[in-house]
């Protein structure tokens, strides 16, 4: 059975989106770990509430670097098992040091259409203004691989949203949110059943 492990540093919609589909049988999986790097992320309670194990490593005044940090979190994941690092709404970009041991294995949800509107810098509503400030008639979310460059890896699952005059980055930013508790069990369903290939820096989703 593959073990998940969803980093997340807030409120975790996206992981209790993960946590319903386990729950309806939608991916052969479990979501083993919930890890955060807030010891007060409401992500922990979501994971209490349904018996997942979770653990929080603060980041904020942590006394080594991001390397170090990451080496600390690359340890719990091989002691936990993990298969597959699911980061929703995980503020921190990852460090090489857990993102080769993991080729293909990391998973992010951006709230845009990539590659539009990615990049350092572009995460919460910083995203929603961009594009409404851009006069974009859709947005959406995506689910990618981490590779080391930011929002830059190969796109498993799109999903779009159209853009209205009267929207506001709030609005805007509730409808993409709904957007991404659909595609983001899709993606996982794919990985779980062996059917996302990356050649060429580019997925191929097999039939
Ligand atoms: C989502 O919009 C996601 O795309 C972004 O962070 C937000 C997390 O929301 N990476 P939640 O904590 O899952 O509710």
């Amino acid at each position: 059975m593959i073990k998940i492990a969803v980093f997340a540093s807030g409120g975790g919609s996206n992981l209790q989106a993960l946590i319903d589909a386990q729950e309806t049988g939608l991916f052969r999986a479990k979501i083993g770990l919930v890890f955060s790097n807030v010891a007060d992320a409401k992500a922990l309670e979501r994971a209490e509430n349904h018996r997942i194990e979770s653990v929080a490593i603060t980041s904020k005044g942590y006394s080594g670097s991001r390397e170090d940090y990451d080496q600390e979190v690359l340890q719990l994941c091989q002691a936990k098992k993990i298969d597959l690092i699911c980061l929703a709404g995980y503020m921190r970009i990852l460090t090489p040091a857990l993102i080769r041991p993991f080729p293909w294995k990391i998973m992010n949800i951006h709230p845009a259409l990539l590659p539009k509107f990615g990049g350092e810098g572009m995460y919460g509503h910083h995203v929603h203004e961009a594009v409404i400030k851009a006069k974009e008639k859709e947005s959406g979310a995506t689910v990618h691989f981490v590779t080391e460059g930011v929002d830059a890896g190969p796109i498993i699952v799109q999903g779009n949203v159209k853009v209205f005059p009267n929207d506001t980055p709030q609005s805007l930013a509730e409808k993409v949110l709904k957007v991404e508790h659909l595609i983001y069990p899709e993606a996982v369903r794919l990985f779980c059943d062996g059917k996302i290939k990356v050649s060429d820096g580019r997925v191929k989703i097999l039939p």
